[in-house]
């Protein structure tokens, strides 16, 4: 049995259903609550990182997301680097790599990219993959859906002094656009210390670990309607 350590397993029940993994005894505020297995099932949350940076701050930040969330949400992340560039020519039939990406999108309650600025925009590869996304499943019958379409999707960034505000913004209203659901309220923001470009370590304070747990709180919620 485990016990929470106040960091690694969640602090409440939100997002729990029927669990099929080992017993778990939850802190809660109302004290604790052990659980059995077969009591409930965890979400899926798939983590999309906006940067193929060998050392991106924002996998960081993903990485810090996925320690909160883990106990709580069965989390994976969506390795995309091999997705060759859009091209019409290459739809039909379906590339190994897209059906792969499709599928594992597909199989998540959940999407959370956590993606840099590059000029106060979304970057060039997380747009590539969401055009992919966005393109018919069956690519001769345009009615036959995206996988993107109906995806509840939270956001967090870490950047420069616009703590990732204007990509955003920007890639909330594209992915409303392509129909997916983004979580508009709590999105997260970080603004990188002079620290951070030498050691090219990102440093997390309580208070953003904080932020992230509120986060993670309210779209668990929001997957879980
Ligand atoms: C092409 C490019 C454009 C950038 N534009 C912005 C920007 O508009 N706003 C910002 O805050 N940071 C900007 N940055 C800085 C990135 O936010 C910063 O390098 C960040 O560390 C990249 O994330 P990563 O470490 O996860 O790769 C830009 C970086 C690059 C490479």
């Amino acid at each position: 049995m485990l016990v929470s350590d106040g960091y690694h397993i969640p602090y409440h029940l939100n997002g729990l259903r029927l669990y099929t993994g080992p017993a778990y005894k939850f802190r809660t505020n109302l004290g604790y609550i052990e659980t059995e297995e077969g009591d409930f099932a965890m979400m899926k949350v798939l983590i999309i990182v906006g940067s193929l940076r060998r050392k991106s701050f924002n996998r960081q930040l993903a990485d810090a997301i996925s320690d909160i969330i883990s106990g709580h949400a069965e989390v994976s992340f969506l390795e995309y680097s091999d997705l060759p560039m859009m091209n019409q020519d290459l739809e039909y039939p379906v590339p190994a790599v897209v059906q792969r990406i499709r599928s594992e999108v597909t199989g998540a309650d959940g999407l959370w990219i956590v993606t840099p600025e590059y000029n106060h925009s979304y970057p060039g590869v997380l747009k590539n993959l969401i055009d992919w996304l966005s393109r018919p499943v069956d690519p001769l019958d345009r009615r036959s859906g995206s996988a993107i379409r109906g995806r509840k999707v939270a956001i967090s960034s870490v950047a420069g002094n616009s703590s990732g505000s204007f990509c955003r913004e920007r890639l909330s209203e594209l992915l409303t656009t392509i129909g997916a659901d983004p979580m508009e309220d709590p999105q997260t923001g970080f603004t990188l210390d002079a620290d951070a470009f030498t050691s090219d370590i990102l440093t997390l304070r309580l208070e953003d670990l904080d932020r992230l747990k509120v986060q993670a709180d309210a779209f668990l919620d929001f997957i879980d309607d």
